[in-house]
């Protein structure tokens, strides 16, 4: 018997959960430090063309699949080639990835979890201690947190798409969007703020290199949930009545947007710590940022508002980043969960069961990768380093295998679905988009352009991390 797979109920739900899903860690650790040491504006210019000119097509791209096929990623590559094996084993791709990434970004976001309790509880000044993170990450308590987190997680998904998702971005991203306005108004009017700002928007265009624009097209990417299938995924909820092209546009510009006011607010703070900070020194590694780094600039306001108030201002930092990584867990477990309902015959009820047990299996032997197991601590070696199974999941499936998951969209659009197809339908619930400029620009440039720029990406990563 088909399920019922459920639908966004409206253009704005789609949008919203869309950016729940873009708007994560990586806009608002990430992005603010790379820009801030990779020349600025400058990076934001490559940045923000990545963004237009190879992102956006993929995102187009992704959402269209979707749509055609009302489909999990397997059964939208399968549906639309005809049922062809290869194709088949290749939209697995965009399962087990998602699957894996939701591993350790579950981890992440338990550790969030555990800082949100000591803030509440007063504790700001232990996570400022550098002890605090090392210790914390071994602590068993930490499986009683996952258990709460990934019961709410669940129970939001059991909820499905309108009921679950959409109703989470609906009250959680302009909750988002509101704290941290009031956060960069806030850390604007610290001292030595204005020199955080120089840093981060005067253009330093000697910085580039071929390094820095790998960077940005990588941070790109992810930023946007490319080649995760989430967007394959969220297309197969949207209605045939709104526009893709636009809906996509506005995707964009939130997440965005949201990534470039996370920079107004990291850097002056930063600076606001020490007026002589050099971003060079800064680690790019969210996780290293956020615990602990950042908890010292909160602690380091208190001269300014007091320890309450350092507290409060952390508190609401926190939480602020706790809702967009919360936003991001859920749309990337839906993901392997569309697939059990739509291959499997799954109810939602019984394939969110199923994924909370696989989820536990895996998030299990990634929460013992910090000390708690010797074996998964150092589990295996490449590269030159030892690495624990965390790292492992974390360098193959979110450092390197998005770009390719991308590429094998890009040509399975291209020369299998073929460029009829996807502009048919991406013109369903948009007119305009027959003979616009973006058509001819998609056209030309999903087979060609976007493609080999998504592969020298990914053959540079994989130079980089495993040789
Ligand atoms: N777009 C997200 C970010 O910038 O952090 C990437 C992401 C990560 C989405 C993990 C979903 C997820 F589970």
């Amino acid at each position: 018997m088909e399920q019922d797979r459920g639908q966004f109920s409206s253009r704005l739900g789609f949008i919203l959960a869309a950016a729940g899903s873009a708007v994560g860690l990586g806009n608002l650790v990430a992005f603010p430090v790379m820009a801030s040491k990779n020349g600025g504006a400058a990076f934001l210019i490559i940045y923000l063309l990545f963004v237009a000119f190879i992102c956006y097509p993929v995102m187009l791209a992704e959402i269209a699949m979707g749509r055609r096929t009302q489909r999990n990623p397997v059964g939208a590559f399968s549906m639309l080639s005809d049922r062809s094996k290869v194709w088949r084993l290749t939209g697995m791709l965009g399962i087990v990835t998602p699957f894996m990434i939701a591993v350790f970004y579950t981890v992440i976001t338990v550790w969030l979890v555990v800082y949100l309790k000591q803030l509440a509880t007063g504790n700001l000044d232990t996570l400022s201690s550098d002890a605090t993170f090392s210790n914390l990450v071994q602590e068993p308590s930490l499986f009683g947190y996952a258990s709460l987190l990934l019961a709410a997680v669940f129970l939001i998904l059991v909820g499905g798409v309108k009921g679950g998702i959409e109703r989470l971005a609906r009250v959680l991203m302009p909750t988002l969007a509101v704290m941290l306005v009031v956060l960069v108004c806030f850390v604007l009017t610290l001292d030595n703020a204005s020199a955080g700002i120089a840093y981060y928007l005067v253009p330093d265009f000697s910085k580039m290199d071929l390094g820095v624009v790998n960077g940005a097209l990588s941070q790109a990417f992810f930023s946007l949930s490319l080649g995760m299938g989430i967007l394959i995924t969220y297309g197969s909820y949207f209605s045939r009545t709104d526009s893709i092209p636009s809906s996509a546009r506005m995707v964009a510009t939130m997440d965005t947007s949201i990534a470039f006011f996370a920079g107004l607010l990291i850097l002056p703070a930063i600076f606001a710590f020490d007026p002589n900070t050099n971003t060079d020194d800064l680690s790019t590694s969210s996780v290293g940022l956020i615990f602990s780094f950042l908890p010292k600039i909160f602690l380091s306001m208190q001269a300014a508002v007091g320890y309450f108030g350092a507290s409060v201002v952390a508190l609401i930092f926190f939480l602020l980043v706790f809702f967009a990584a919360l936003t991001s867990l859920v749309s990337i477990i839906e993901i392997p969960i569309s697939y059990w309902i739509d291959e499997w015959k799954m109810t939602r009820k019984r394939a969110v069961l199923t994924q909370a047990f696989l989820l536990a299996l895996f998030a299990i032997p990634a929460t013992l990768s910090f000390g708690l197991s010797e074996f998964f601590t150092n589990f295996t070696n490449y590269g030159g380093l030892s690495k624990s199974f965390f790292d492992v999941v974390y360098d193959v499936f979110y450092e390197t295998i998005l770009p390719l998951v991308g590429f094998t969209a890009c040509i399975f659009c291209v020369y299998r679905w073929k460029l009829n197809g996807l502009n048919e339908e991406l013109s369903v619930g948009d007119p305009r988009y027959n003979g616009s400029l973006m058509q001819r620009y998609l056209n030309v440039s999903l087979g060609t352009v976007v493609p080999v720029v998504l592969f020298s990406v990914f053959v540079s990563t994989v130079y980089t991390i495993f040789i």
